[in-house]
């Protein structure tokens, strides 16, 4: 059902209006003047004005130019008499969706009212959409790690030097060179991603410097390379390390150059772009190795920028979690979810191997796996992706250095205390929970000196 202001300072069309959208599902609001239909604007929940363009005190005209300041997200359609075509025209001109001309035709009213209503469903979908992409490249993390991340892209994104990202795994380092290049003077031309890793070793070539037409079997048509499409703009070169050394020969070339000919092409093409690579290896050690070329390094890492893993910048972890739960939350609706004060902690204790990337997906995973509405530690347990080494180190913390009578006893101790507590203490039921007899569940607590006052 959508709500539409009907403003006509004729009863008559106000009543036929009314009866005719109300038929149709909808609400409709009869005003009888501008001044009144702005009040009523003000409120807000309007979806769609239905204005006449020849109104008393304040002209028609006026208050759709009003409504376009104020509320561009809602649809206007005017009504206008034969007499006054030209106000409905130039209505239409300044943002109006369309008009209607006196005396109304049923069909045509519902026809131009629907479509308008369709209208503004879409802008309002698209707003939403857009929002929502926008939201996917914030940075999230005000400690001490982000911050030394965020000085360095303010510092660097302005200049033309070239920066290599280095970090592990889901760490944001993508997300570290979108940033640059948003914040950078070549923010409006394209930001081209090449990701050596996952480009076979006979495609990378024509991949970043294109072909022409017939260079080779497959080349059934001429084709432009990523150095090309980035022109202007800023080529990320992704897990550059995990490029073969040929390749790097050619890239480096480029790089001293700034120019290159597409495979089977003799012209020479030239081209200013930005690039900003990035690594998950410590590439030092691939030089070392002989993997990766020296005087490339050079020529790439004129600004390093080092995205610290999840777990040296915990801190993170309460924002980074708030931040992904609420997009979870925005994208898949269903009722405000949060973490309870132990799962907190416990996955503050998580080594997050996969950094934030992992984080996001455990999100996910838990919102839809769990209905609890505060998550527990049990569920956090059980939802962790890479738990079981960390379970089994978790589990054994505080028992390394003892015998093994020590650690049983101490085992048997802490599993007496969660299980009488998960059982309110109550004897009778925490004996049968355990499979022992009430009698030697008291045994055991008189042993371990447990206390179990309530
Ligand atoms: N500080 C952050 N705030 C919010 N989201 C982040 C942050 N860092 C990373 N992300 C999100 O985590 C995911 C992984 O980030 P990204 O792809 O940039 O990592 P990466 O270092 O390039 O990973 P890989 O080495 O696996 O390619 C992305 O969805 C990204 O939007
Ligand atoms: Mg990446």
């Amino acid at each position: 059902m959508s709500t539409i202001l009907v403003v006509d300072d004729e009863q008559g069309i106000r009543e036929v209006l009314q009866d005719v959208l109300a038929d149709e599902g909808h609400r409709v609001i009869p005003v009888e003047d501008g001044f009144r239909a702005l009040e009523v604007l003000e409120t807000g929940g309007v979806d769609l004005v239905v204005l006449d363009v020849w109104l008393p005190n304040m002209g028609g005209i006026d208050v759709l130019k009003r409504i376009r300041e104020r509320w561009p997200e809602v649809e206007v359609v005017v009504i206008s008499g034969h007499a006054n075509i030209n106000m409905a025209v130039q209505a239409v001109k300044i943002g109006a969706f369309d008009f209607l001309e006196k005396p109304l035709s049923l069909e045509k009213t519902i026809t131009v009212v629907e479509n308008a209503l369709k209208m503004e469903a879409l802008k309002r979908e698209n707003r939403t959409l857009k929002q929502s992409i926008q939201s996917e490249d914030e940075m999230i993390g005000s400690g001490e790690g982000m911050g030394k991340v965020r000085e360095l892209i303010e510092q660097s994104a302005d200049s033309e030097a070239r920066i290599l990202i280095l970090g592990e795994n889901g760490t944001g380092k993508e997300l570290v060179a979108r940033e640059i290049h948003r914040r950078s003077r070549r923010a409006q031309a394209p930001f081209v991603e090449v990701n050596c890793a996952s480009i076979p070793e006979t495609l990378i070539e024509s991949e970043l410097f294109g072909h022409e037409k017939g260079a080779f079997t497959d080349a059934h048509a001429q084709r432009k390379g990523k150095f090309e499409l980035a022109n202007g703009g800023t080529l990320f070169l992704d897990e550059i390390a995990d490029m073969s050394l040929n390749t790097q020969a050619k890239v480096l070339r480029v790089l001293q150059e700034m120019k290159f000919e597409r495979i089977g092409g003799e012209k020479s093409i030239h081209v200013d772009v930005r690039v900003i690579a990035a690594t998950n290896r410590n590439i030092r050690e691939e030089i070392r190795s002989g993997r990766f070329r020296e005087d490339l390094y050079f020529r790439i890492n004129v600004i390093p920028i080092f995205v610290p893993p999840l777990r040296d910048r915990i801190e993170d972890l309460p924002d980074l979690i708030d931040y992904f739960m609420g997009r979870f939350k925005r994208s898949a609706g269903g009722p405000e979810k949060s973490f309870s004060e132990q799962s907190m902690r416990l996955l503050g204790t998580y080594p997050w191997p996969g950094n934030i990337r992992e984080l996001k997906n455990f999100i996910e995973r838990i919102n839809i796996m769990t209905e609890e509405k505060v998550i527990s530690a049990d569920s956090v347990r059980r939802y962790l992706t890479s738990r079981s080494d960390w379970d089994k180190g978790e589990a054994l913390k505080g028992f390394e250095s003892m015998k093994l009578n020590e650690a049983k006893d101490e085992f048997e101790r802490e599993f007496l205390v969660k299980k009488l507590e998960e059982n309110e203490r109550n004897i009778t039921r925490t004996s049968r929970a355990l499979g022992i007899t009430p009698s030697h569940l008291h045994n055991k607590i008189k042993k371990h000196g447990i206390e179990i006052k309530k």
